[in-house]
């Protein structure tokens, strides 16, 4: 291990992120374990992992050269673990973490929502829960293949143990900036989040679907409702695109030629590109819409408030496996009375 990298990382939940991010670690010389299930483990197993991204980069793990694991490998002292669940499995994960690792142990939560730091650190009360934020898309391409559809730079709650790790994540090609306070970004990731629903029930590309205006009219009325209860929650979120978020309801209502002038930069997404969400209806499994939509709609209740469009993204979403459909542009914005 060369010398300036701090320990050994361990990915909890070997799925889209933790593999490009535990992956990217892995090529720069980071002794990195990845847990995960059977499903994914056996085609890193087979086909090791190949990491490409939107810049044209590529990079080849062969599999004899990742550590690969159904459970957190008992006696594990890993320096940093990057906790990459999604967020209906947060509680479980951190349980096993903090029955299985040394009390103290460095966790990233790099989840998107607001609350999974907390519900990790409640289920694993013994570990150093830090919430992160990962701001681009990520895609499984093929067998053990990652791909990384959009630019951005990794963020976390500042942490003494973290800091060592800065110029190890440059050097990866995964750089992470700290911050003293990461509610602000986390908001600000979620604002972006507001459209996965959108996408979801589209059953489009997100570059298909951002080309049509009904969808993005759709995303820009989630986005006012929320910034519209984080203002009474005294809360500015922190711009995370290329667009500070109060002006995305804006740019997203622009008609579709001069939107896809305007906004080059946020159509800079692969075609292929959908959000998880999409995968996640479409594999049948629960969605994360409780820690995007469902948390605009707590602390708009905490304030005494409510945001109808986004508890009404909440049901559909809900109700969506009992009858799957593609919901059109149209028939989405009558849903949330637009
Ligand atoms: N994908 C993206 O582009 C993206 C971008 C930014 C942020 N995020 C966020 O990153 C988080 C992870 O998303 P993802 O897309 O990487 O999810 P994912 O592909 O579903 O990966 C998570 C993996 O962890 C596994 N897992 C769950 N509990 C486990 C446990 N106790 N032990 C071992 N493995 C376990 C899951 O298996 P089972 O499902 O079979 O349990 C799944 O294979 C989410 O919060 C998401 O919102 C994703």
């Amino acid at each position: 291990m060369p010398e300036d990298i701090p320990g050994e990382v361990l990915v909890m939940g070997a799925g889209t992120i933790g593999c490009f991010i535990g992956g990217s670690l892995a090529a720069a010389g980071v002794p990195v374990t990845f847990v995960g299930r059977p499903r994914v483990l056996d085609k890193l197993a087979t086909h090791g992992l190949t990491l490409t991204d939107i810049d044209g980069n590529k990079l080849k793990l062969p599999a004899a050269r990742l550590q690969l694991s159904e459970q957190v490998p008992p006696g594990a002292q890993p320096a940093l673990v990057l906790l990459c669940v999604k967020s209906g499995a947060t509680a479980e994960a951190a349980a096993e973490l903090a029955f299985a690792l040394p009390a103290g142990t460095t966790v990233v939560s790099l989840q998107n929502g607001i609350s999974n730091c907390a519900a990790a650190s409640l289920a694993g009360p013994s570990l150093n829960v830090r919430a992160g934020m990962v701001p681009y898309n990520v895609a499984e391409i093929g067998q053990g293949a990652f791909h990384r559809g959009t630019p951005g730079r990794l963020a976390a709650e500042d942490d003494a143990a973290l800091r060592p790790w800065l110029d190890v994540f440059a050097r990866a090609g995964v750089p992470l900036d700290l911050h003293a306070d990461l509610v602000p970004v986390q908001w600000g990731k979620l604002m972006l989040n507001l459209n996965n629903p959108v996408n979801a029930l589209s059953g489009l590309p997100l570059r298909d679907e951002l080309m049509q205006r009904g969808y993005r009219r759709c995303f820009a009325s989630l986005i006012e409702e929320a910034l519209s209860i984080l203002n009474v929650a005294g809360i500015t979120p922190a711009q995370v695109a290329a667009v500070p978020a109060h002006r995305l309801p804006g740019l997203l209502r622009l008609p579709d030629w001069l939107f896809r002038i305007v906004a080059a930069r946020m159509l800079r997404v692969d075609a292929k590109a959908r959000s998880s969400m999409a995968d996640d209806l479409a594999l049948g499994r629960r969605t994360e819409i409780d820690s995007l939509s469902g948390e605009v709609v707590r602390l708009a209740q905490e304030h005494g408030l409510s945001a109808p469009r986004n508890a009404r993204m909440v049901a559909l979403l809900e109700a969506w496996p009992q009858s799957p459909r593609r919901w059109t542009a149209r028939q989405l914005q009558d849903a949330l009375g637009l």
